[in-house]
């Protein structure tokens, strides 16, 4: 959550009285003076303090899904079932929502959450946030489509895709399995860059989004909040700057 929006939420005083008590050094966080007003603040994280008094603030949702096949990554849909749907009533808040999009048929790690920022933090293409996929396809892989990967894929059309990491896991003329990681997101990037080596994707899953790791324990559907070890992994993406700097 933004500084100033918990400064302005906690009725500290109005947009131009909390950017006063910036410019004036009373904002600390975590016993530093802060001015960077657009700081992405987690109480999990970080001890607030205004002209010396601690506020005391409610976080944001975070949640791990193994979206399933089937789900369409959206918050609503006239058709289909969302991932959304699959929050329970109790903890469905009206501004959770996915970060970045999976396929209808493709499973796999999704962070859904009500943090608007942190969302877009991950998911801008300056960050370079890495995703890995599993990756079952309908051919052989062979090394010199690890090295056409590595060089960049360019689709039909001349979309030119930046340089991807392709780990062969098994291969057979029949069915093959790998990694790949990728640090875009562009519309059904991983099925297009194998469909540009001669290859059909048969089966898709993302199993981790930066430092963020899919867990074993989850199935298709379930989804959990994040733990402590979690949110401090993506501690990183909180500490942005002002979009005014
Ligand atoms: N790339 C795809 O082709 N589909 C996904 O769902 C995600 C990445």
């Amino acid at each position: 959550m933004r500084l100033d929006k918990v400064l302005e939420q906690q009725q500290i005083g109005s947009r131009k009285a909390v950017r006063r008590l910036f410019q004036r050094g009373l904002v600390c966080v975590n016993g530093q003076t802060v001015r960077n007003e657009g700081l992405n603040v987690e109480p999990a994280f970080h001890q607030i303090e205004v002209a010396g008094k601690e506020l005391i603030f409610a976080g944001h949702t975070y949640f791990m899904m193994n979206k399933p096949q089937g789900a369409v990554t959206a918050v609503s849909d006239s058709e289909h079932m969302t991932v959304i749907d699959l929050i329970e009533d109790g903890e469905r808040t009206p501004k959770l929502y996915p970060v970045g999009r999976l396929d209808r048929d493709t499973e796999g790690l999704l962070l859904i959450t009500d943090n608007g920022q942190l969302g877009y933090e991950l998911m801008h293409p300056s960050k370079k946030v890495t995703k890995r996929y599993e990756v079952v396809v309908n051919e052989a892989l062979h090394s010199q489509d690890c090295r056409r990967f590595s060089e960049g894929i360019t689709f039909i059309g001349g979309t030119r895709c930046q340089p991807a990491k392709l780990t062969i896991l098994s291969s057979s003329p029949k069915e093959s399995r790998a990694y790949l990681d990728i640090t875009e997101g562009k519309f059904h990037q991983v099925k297009k860059m194998f469909l540009s080596v001669g290859k059909k994707v048969i089966f898709l899953k993302r199993i981790s989004m930066g430092p963020l790791q899919l867990t074993p324990e989850l199935l298709p559907g379930e989804y959990r909040r994040l733990n402590r070890d979690e949110l401090e992994l993506l501690l990183p993406y909180f500490e942005t700057k002002n979009r005014n700097e």
